[in-house]
């Protein structure tokens, strides 16, 4: 079996990946099956680019990470990865702030990253790189002589031709994706809008759904829904810790139901217009006083990038008018966190609410609605409110599926699902959970791994 090379801008911890997100634990075991490297950016910045990695050997996994200037940090993550391509990905044209600067760095991080780790590299080894910062590692690798075959996995949505078509670099990153032998999506939609690109922009030919001929190579496209590993997830939410219990136990005997939403405090989440939809439940729904909480847990990210504190000061703001507006000497509303959570707490506090709220403006699959569903109890089961506009939308049709720039109808969604009846709620959810164990964190990475082992590689003549 050939030794497996992941990519990825950041790396996981691989002696404590049971406290990470269930990506890490199924790359993680995907690279103990194997054997192979993980390489990224260690998150350190320094004045000068150092010259060689850390190397650091976990069992047959070689944890591979640097770190990159402040000037890089600045234009590459803040800038081109955080700044222009994750809003143009997630259709926000508003938000995209392109300087040809950024664009520089993120080649030239690129490039030195690929330098970094080509000497760790065999040639019978399987690469896969991970996300939107590094759409051109293969394109830097392969100039390095690399002949290995080479994947792509994009974690967030593939925006439509038209959107993409407003970047001045977007023939450079279709061209660079073109580079890898297997390129993955969340949904057929991002497929299609990929496909799409091709055919408007005369770029490569269309052979099938599955095919692009590209310069004499074949690669091949699918779409690789990823999901979670549900029964850790599940076993996690059972046991909750002391301080869950005796917060759900007091609820439980004021009557009180409690609705959660979890996501990095992130524009793409649609935060502002879910709290509005819950103000709206509020005023359209006097008799919920003190019988419903809403508690939002939005830890902060990328906070050098100013749409982002932006958002945070908008939240700020919306919490405390509602709060101030409908709170009473012994019921708070809206409970906002703005800290991060330790996953174990979160497990039971999706288990211990009644409504799970994911309703982002934009997702590439969004795996808080995976966890809200596996930490139900089968029994007595909470309902999801899904945004249509989430990746995992696409199969996950039992959620009531929301359109987050209507807070009206949300407001409704969210009292539907309030009040939505015991046979009811455990038939969505049998539904729903069957479908996150099928999609599970194993299958993505079996298909993926299948489909790379298999594709074009050593056949295809180097780009
Ligand atoms: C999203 C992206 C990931 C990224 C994560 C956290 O899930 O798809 O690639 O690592 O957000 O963002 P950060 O900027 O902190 O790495």
């Amino acid at each position: 079996m050939s030794r497996l090379v992941i990519l990825s801008n950041r790396v996981a911890d691989l002696r404590k990946t049971s406290q990470s997100g269930g990506l890490a634990v199924g790359l993680a075991d995907a690279l103990r099956q194997r054997g192979g490297v993980w390489f990224g950016w260690d998150g350190e910045t320094l004045q000068t680019q150092p010259r060689e990695a850390t190397v650091e050997q976990v069992g047959n996994v070689r944890m591979i990470s640097a770190a990159m200037t402040v000037e890089d940090y600045m234009n590459y993550y803040v800038g081109y990865a955080n700044s222009v391509l994750w809003p143009l990905f997630h259709y926000r044209l508003d938000l995209v702030d392109f300087h040809a600067p950024y664009f520089d760095a993120y080649q030239r991080v690129n490039a030195n990253f690929a330098g970094l780790v080509a000497p760790y590299l065999q040639d019978d080894d399987l690469i896969w790189v991970h996300d939107y910062h590094f759409i051109p590692m293969a394109n830097c690798l392969r100039r390095l002589g690399c002949r290995q075959r080479m994947g792509f996995f994009l974690h967030i949505p593939f925006p439509p031709p038209d959107l993409l078509a407003a970047s001045p670099n977007h023939r450079y990153l279709v061209e660079a994706l073109l580079d890898y032998d297997v390129l993955g999506f969340q949904t057929t939609a991002d497929t299609i809008n990929f496909r799409h690109y091709l055919e408007e922009w005369g770029v490569g030919e269309v052979l099938d759904e599955r095919t692009i001929r590209y310069k004499g190579r074949t690669i091949a496209i699918d779409r690789y829904p990823i999901g979670i590993d549900v029964e850790t997830f599940r076993d996690m939410a059972r046991n909750a810790p002391d301080d869950v219990r005796i917060d759900s136990a007091r609820r439980e005997k004021l009557g009180r139901k409690q609705i959660i939403g979890v996501d990095r405090l992130d524009y793409s989440k649609g935060l502002p217009d879910r709290f509005q939809a819950f103000g709206k439940l509020l005023a359209q729904h006097p008799e919920l006083e003190k019988q419903v909480t809403f508690l939002q847990v939005a830890p902060p990210t990328r906070e050098d990038v100013n749409a982002y504190s932006d958002i945070r000061d908008e939240l700020e703001g919306l919490t405390g008018s509602i709060n101030g507006r409908f709170s009473d000497f012994n019921w708070t509303p809206l409970r906002y966190i703005h800290r991060p959570v330790p996953r174990e707490t979160l497990a039971a506090l999706f288990r211990a609410s009644h409504v799970g709220l994911v309703t982002p403006l934009r997702d590439g699959m969004n795996l808080v609605a995976k966890e809200f569903v596996a930490a139900q109890d089968d029994e007595d089961p909470g309902v999801l409110v899904l945004s249509q506009f989430a990746g995992a939308a696409e199969d996950m049709t039992e959620a009531l599926i929301v359109n987050p720039y209507d807070t009206d109808t949300m407001a409704e969604a969210i009292h539907q699902a309030l009040m939505m009846p015991l046979d009811e709620r455990k038939a969505r959810h049998k539904a729903l959970l069957d479908h996150i164990l099928h999609q599970d964190t194993q299958r993505w990475l079996a298909t993926f791994l299948n489909d790379l082992e298999t594709a074009g590689g050593h056949t295809n003549p180097p780009p």
